[in-house]
């Protein structure tokens, strides 16, 4: 009987060596632009008390509620709302073990302000979809401690954000932006919505009458057309902030406009995470369809402190790695990078020399490599030609015989002898 054959788990996938290409060249303008900015990375666990998560992404949220990953029987049990689950959970996002580790090794004591950045994995158990994955990968971003407390860090921020995704050659974004105002101007927000949705209940769906109780700012989120239309009349115009915080989202604003990030001001957009305070932004990509988010954030003033830390205020974002080369794939047809040095050996016999030769070019940076298997030289050429080789060495008799290497250049056609005395000329040749 044929042995079962496995898959990638859906919602994840592998990304292949040929796919790494991308992958590697968008970390690294990514690693290049935040070291301009000043942030250094970081790397925390990708599992953590799942008790951190329910405490600042929010116990009401979709994410704690219902994304979740659980480590099954590890760690002690943890309480989410009704729910006794497992104590540890994969996270969801990077901000609560960033701030969990800036509490714990005492940023504060080093710095008045901490510029960190992460790159790695993140876990959702959503239902997956094109851009919507159970394993997926961000680039996030965080600025914490007192001297973050500045509508210019807002701005930097921001323009940060849209800086990376332009670098990969995205600029078909909209970048939206809006303002929750402080813990108390939430309240007051939150308090607005349940009276004015209140009266057309009758008209939203179960999902919402649920978000309605537990998390009325979802209820803006919701796609379903009948919840649309009836929010439609509602007013969203800031009259339940305090003039403070209207006055450092205008500030925020006109830091934006001297930078010349433009921007799109969108009352409703409140985000699915309850840390957030003051300004909330996200970048879209209208051409991924209905999973358009490519990257988003805000200001979390409340957060190290209610994760046990001393007062700190705090801004952020994360890009999604994936829906960012979903953006970019239209635009970029990645070549394989190829090798400079592919060498044929005609004979068993001669291996010996070729791994010498290999593991010599190879220390001085060469990209080489050979066959394994002493087959046709047809059938050696068409691997080159495969791997993309500049450069193809030959190694039969005679060259064997007089210590050379016939080395013929695959752009030109043009052929040159090395002598294996001196190694230099040849890699001098092949790096070019
Ligand atoms: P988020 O909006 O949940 O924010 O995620 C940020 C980005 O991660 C999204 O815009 C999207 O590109 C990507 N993303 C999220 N979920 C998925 C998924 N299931 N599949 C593929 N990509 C996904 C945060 O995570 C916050 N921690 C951002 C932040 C940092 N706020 C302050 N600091």
């Amino acid at each position: 009987m044929a042995k079962k054959a496995f898959s990638v788990p859906r919602g994840t996938s592998d990304i292949l060596p040929d796919d790494m290409i991308q992958w590697n060249d968008l970390e690294e303008k990514a690693r290049n632009i935040l070291g301009c900015y000043g942030y250094r990375e970081m790397r925390t666990p990708i599992f953590e008390e799942t008790e951190l998560f329910a405490r600042s992404v929010g116990q009401a949220s979709d994410i704690v509620q219902k994304q979740m990953l659980n480590l099954a029987a590890q760690g002690d049990k943890a309480h989410v709302g009704d729910m006794t689950v497992s104590g540890l959970s994969l996270r969801p996002e990077g901000t609560a073990s960033i701030v969990r580790s800036y509490i714990e090794n005492r940023f504060d004591r080093a710095e008045k302000l901490s510029k960190l950045f992460y790159i790695g994995p993140m876990f959702r158990g959503e239902r997956p979809q094109k851009g919507r994955l159970r394993q997926f990968h961000q680039i996030g971003v965080e600025a914490i401690g007192p001297e973050s407390a500045s509508p210019y860090l807002d701005a930097e921020l921001i323009a940060l954000s849209v800086d990376i995704i332009n670098s990969f050659g995205i600029d078909d974004v909209i970048l939206k932006l809006n303002t929750l105002g402080t813990k108390e101007d939430k309240k007051n927000f939150s308090d607005y919505l349940k009276q004015n949705i209140g009266g057309c209940l009758s008209k939203l769906c179960p999902d919402c009458l649920s978000r309605y109780e537990r998390n009325v700012f979802r209820v803006l989120d919701c796609k379903n057309k009948n919840c649309k239309a009836a929010l439609k009349g509602l007013v969203l115009d800031h009259s339940y902030l305090s003039q403070d915080s209207r006055d450092y989202y205008g500030a925020v604003k006109a830091a934006l406009n001297i930078l010349g990030v433009s921007y799109q001001e969108v009352p409703s957009l409140v985000r699915g995470l309850d840390y957030y305070t003051h300004v909330v932004f996200e970048v879209s990509c209208p051409k991924l369809g209905s999973q358009d988010a490519i990257g988003a954030g805000g200001r979390y003033n409340q957060l190290v402190e209610d994760l046990g830390g001393l007062s700190a205020d705090a801004m952020g974002f994360a890009l999604g790695i994936e829906r960012m080369l979903l953006a970019t794939s239209s635009l970029v047809q990645e070549q394989r990078q190829g090798i400079d040095l592919f060498v044929v050996v005609l004979e068993e016999r001669f291996f010996p020399r070729a791994l010498q030769i290999l593991k010599s070019v190879r220390c001085q940076g060469v990209r080489a490599d050979m066959s394994f298997i002493a087959g046709s030289m047809k059938s050696q050429m068409r691997q080159a030609n495969k791997l993309n080789a500049r450069h193809v060495a030959i190694i039969g008799e005679e060259e064997f015989n007089r210590g050379i290497l016939a080395v013929k250049n695959m752009n030109d056609g043009s052929q040159q002898e090395f002598s294996l005395e001196d190694l230099d000329e040849l890699i001098k040749k092949v790096k070019t």
